[in-house]
């Protein structure tokens, strides 16, 4: 495997929750990351996936640092890049960019396709002089699929594949070597999803790049990723290739999620275990004791409540070298395959 390019240890990130108006009291927090750890390696595709309101969104902001981690470090080539201030800062935010979900409220819409390109040079000069620039950002619509003479139009213009080509560009402006992609083609038709997914793909391989992709659709996420990390309630429960985690859960979360991925062969439907998830998501506000999944894990037992699991491999998988032997977050880790391999391809 490649070196890491991104260490993520402990990553918190808790918003106060306060009452009053004129005399603000703390009175909780909303634990929207709590502690998550994953590394990224150069060159490769680490998959999100979770259900609303898990996190994912919260992690890509920090990683991009749009917002300050609440504890936990972020190195980015083995320098912790949360510490960072002033031009250290700007040079290394520089190499980590992000695509956002929605390209139609992402964009401006009072800005020129060229000017949105473009305005990453704004505030990095040094990477297009001026003069350069109109250039640069022609390239760029060629390097995403776009007519380079669209550089005058306006977002309202364009479809909405073709927008989040745009916002591509855009992350793509600065040469970084790490894109934090939230959702990137939730807000797009199936059909447009697979060429947005197809360029992506092709975009990796030319411009060395690594990726955060993060995704509700668990097929999605197997297309495009190398790994995959599964998140619930601000912490990743199960992490592995996209082999161990599709074809060998061993966590009940991620065995639920899979079982409830839409099977189109009728006779595997018919065949398949649906695993229902009791209950609704706690409030991050409030989170369950002991094991955070245990209020809607069909296995959950007594000890559940009273230990918390650590994101390691399980101690009963820890001798084989089978799929298996991946990092889970459960006491009582079971390798059990839900869907056909083929189903989740
Ligand atoms: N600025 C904020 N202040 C308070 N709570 C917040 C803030 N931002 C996010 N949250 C809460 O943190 C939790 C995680 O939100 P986040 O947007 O990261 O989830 P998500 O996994 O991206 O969800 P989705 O799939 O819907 O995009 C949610 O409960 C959300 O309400
Ligand atoms: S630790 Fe217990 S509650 Fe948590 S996932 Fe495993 S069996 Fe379920
Ligand atoms: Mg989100």
């Amino acid at each position: 495997m490649a070196e890491p390019i991104l260490e993520v240890r402990g990553l918190v990130k808790h918003y106060p929750l306060t009452t009053g108006v004129l005399f603000k009291k703390q009175v909780g927090s909303v634990k929207a990351v709590d502690g998550v750890d994953f590394t990224l390696h150069r060159g490769e595709t680490l998959g999100i996936v979770g259900e609303s309101g898990c996190g994912k969104s919260t992690v890509a902001r920090m990683l991009v640092n749009l917002e300050k981690p609440t504890a936990g470090v972020i190195r980015y080539k083995g320098e912790d890049i949360t510490q960072l201030t002033g031009k250290a800062l700007k040079a290394v935010r520089r190499n980590i960019q992000m695509v956002f979900q929605d390209p139609y409220t992402s964009l401006n819409p009072r800005m020129t396709v060229g000017d949105i390109i473009g305005e990453p040079y704004e505030i990095h000069p040094e990477v297009a002089p001026k003069g350069d620039r109109g250039r640069r950002v022609q390239e760029l619509l060629e390097v995403v699929g776009l007519n380079p003479e669209y550089i005058n139009r306006y977002p309202h213009q364009f479809s909405g594949g073709q927008r989040q080509r745009i916002g591509i560009a855009r992350g793509l402006a600065l040469r970084p070597e790490i894109i934090v992609a939230d959702e990137p083609v939730s807000a797009l038709d199936v059909s447009v999803q697979a060429q947005v997914i197809n360029l992506m793909e092709r975009l990796q391989n030319e411009f060395d790049l690594s990726y955060i992709f993060i995704a509700h659709d668990l097929s999605i996420v197997r297309h495009i990723s190398d790994r995959v990390g599964v998140m619930y309630l601000g912490r990743i429960m199960e992490i592995g290739t996209d082999e161990e985690i599709y074809d060998h859960p061993t966590h009940p979360y991620t065995q639920a999620l899979l079982s409830a991925v839409p099977v189109p062969d009728p006779e595997a439907r018919e065949h398949r275990e649906r695993i229902i998830l009791a209950g609704d998501v706690p409030s991050p506000t409030n989170i369950p004791s002991g094991c955070r999944f245990r209020t809607r894990c069909f296995k959950a037992r007594e000890r559940c409540a009273l230990e918390v699991p650590a994101l390691a491999v399980p101690a009963e998988f820890r001798l084989t070298t089978g799929p298996a032997a991946h990092d889970s977050a459960c006491l009582f880790a079971e390798e059990k395959q839900v869907v056909p391999p083929e189903e989740t391809r």
